[in-house]
């Protein structure tokens, strides 16, 4: 298997048209669609009331997740977030984003967007919200963005207390073989609709986990994980008939009826490793759900749609992994996953505190001489964007510091793949829209029209010691 890794790299970037067509952007500028399809109250408290919620200091103790707002309404939940979705991203934010020269999002999903995978009896989330994100990336494709779907909430919740994975709890339940075995089904789903669905062709990456637990003593079973959710993007792409070379040796076309046959075919002899015990659960299970997906999207796969773009065999999608960097106590690299090309992110924010003393100049001489792209480059995870970042500090920041403060983070999360800010907007009656909403950034001037330029490329030189000359360029 090691040997053919190689293979499936050359062949995945030898094809220099097809591979470029589907290859992040070569610098990525981007926001995150965050509190669209998953909605965090805070971003939105007073929209977040009209619907029925509730805002508290813990979480879990009141309306303050997706859970909590379907388990009080369960008569029309749908509605109350259907209302939403229809209104949170719009054309003219599409527009809008184009306007700014955003050329990349990233599209925070939860578990639940595949309705099938809920148990219902206990797990609690709206329904309908994957005709919403059809709509949207039929707008992205359209303005030329390209999108990053990520895995942001995981069947049994990755950590504790946070809303950004749809139910606050203290005892996350995702380490767990049947948690991990859903979310490789919701990533065979995905995998299929990058791959066949028209308004998915911008897609391309599909991000494990967002933000797992960062003690890795306490998310056993992460690392192989990564592995089989490697797999399953491979072997998903294998059934389907795109990744050709890792499936060799299954003849003729796909069809919605030949798929578990194949799957059984391919199986059997799998001579990439893709198919263990795991991938073929999730890869079973995951055909009945697509089924049921295309019956709520109306949708008739077409199975020769992949194969009609040019040299499409080589459309990989890039799996990506949050990087070595975010978890402590000796976690696997998830560089030991790859099979063909990957991707990393890494976030960063000053405002929890632990990154740098509370005050703008040990702000600026942190962020000025990071260099978690280098050590990110020596552990192998590279391509690396830096997926989630903001002007949030945890002092109270004159306009003058936060145009030297978004100059200096770009400047700094440019040295890799590029970067991706949290969040689009923020509702601009919260305190936290100055400094977490792009478009409020962008009105108020601290972030540059054209997010390629820089009020001050320099803005680094005053923080660095004069002996330091290692990263302007
Ligand atoms: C959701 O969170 C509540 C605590 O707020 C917890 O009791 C429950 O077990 C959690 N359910 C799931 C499925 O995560
Ligand atoms: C990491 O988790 C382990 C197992 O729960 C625990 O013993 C250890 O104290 C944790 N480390 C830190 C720094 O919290
Ligand atoms: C990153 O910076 C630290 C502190 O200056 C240094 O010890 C380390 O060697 C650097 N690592 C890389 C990969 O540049
Ligand atoms: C920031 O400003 C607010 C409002 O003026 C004030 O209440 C708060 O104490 C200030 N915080 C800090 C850390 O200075
Ligand atoms: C850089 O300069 C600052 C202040 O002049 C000093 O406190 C710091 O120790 C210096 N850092 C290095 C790595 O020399």
């Amino acid at each position: 298997m090691q040997l053919l890794v190689p293979l499936l790299s050359i062949l995945a970037f030898s094809r220099t048209t097809a591979a470029q067509a589907n290859a992040p952007p070569s610098k990525i500028y981007g926001v995150n669609l965050g509190s669209w399809l998953l909605l965090e109250p805070w971003m939105l408290p007073n929209e977040w009331e009209r619907m029925g919620g509730q805002t508290c200091a813990d979480c879990s103790t009141c309306i303050a997740s997706e859970f909590a707002l379907a388990a009080a309404y369960p008569d029309d939940v749908d509605e109350r977030f259907a209302g939403h979705w229809s209104t949170w991203f719009t054309q003219q934010d599409v527009n809008q984003l184009q306007d700014a020269g955003i050329n990349t999002v990233r599209i925070p999903l939860g578990y639940w967007i595949v309705e099938p995978l809920v148990d219902r009896e206990i797990e609690h989330y709206p329904r309908g919200g994957i005709k919403y994100l059809v709509n949207g990336l039929n707008m992205l494709r359209k303005a030329g963005i390209r999108v990053i779907l990520d895995h942001h909430a995981l069947p049994g919740v990755q950590a504790v207390n946070q809303m950004f994975t749809g139910n606050c709890t203290n005892t996350p339940q995702f380490y767990t073989d049947y948690n991990y075995g859903r979310a490789l089904i919701w990533t065979a789903v995905m995998t299929f609709l990058t791959q066949l669905h028209p308004d998915f062709e911008s897609v391309f990456s599909i991000e494990a986990v967002n933000e797992p637990l960062m003690n890795a003593t306490r998310t056993p079973g992460l690392g192989e994980f990564g592995k089989n959710f490697v797999r399953t993007v491979r072997a998903m792409e294998c059934l389907i008939g795109v990744n050709v070379l890792a499936c060799q040796v299954l003849q003729g076309m796909p069809n919605a009826a030949n798929l578990p046959e194949r799957l059984i075919e391919a199986s059997a002899t799998d001579a990439l490793g893709l198919f263990s015990p795991p991938v073929v659960e999730a890869l079973t299970q995951s055909l009945p759900m697509l089924s049921y997906i295309a019956q709520e999207l109306e949708w008739v796969v077409d199975f020769t749609a992949c194969r009609d773009r040019p040299l499409i065999t080589t459309k990989l999608v890039f799996p990506s992994f949050m990087d070595i960097l975010w978890q402590y106590n000796d976690p696997a690299n998830p560089l030991d996953a790859a099979i063909g090309p990957q991707a990393y992110d890494h976030h960063l924010y000053y405002n929890f505190g632990g990154v740098a003393a509370p005050d703008p100049e040990a702000y600026m001489r942190d962020i000025c001489s990071r260099n978690d792209t280098q050590k990110d480059v020596l552990a192998g995870n590279t391509p690396l964007w830096y997926g989630e970042w903001a002007l949030s500090t945890q002092f109270n920041a004159t306009d003058d510091f936060l145009i030297k403060w978004a100059d200096a983070q770009k400047l700094m999360y440019s040295q890799g793949a590029g970067w991706l800010f949290w969040s689009l907007k923020i509702e601009s009656t919260s305190p936290y829209a100055r400094q977490m909403s792009y478009f409020e950034g962008l009105e108020r001037g601290y972030l540059t029209k054209d997010p390629a330029q820089f009020h001050d490329p320099n803005v680094c030189v005053p923080y660095r010691n004069s002996s330091d000359s290692s990263t302007t360029s």
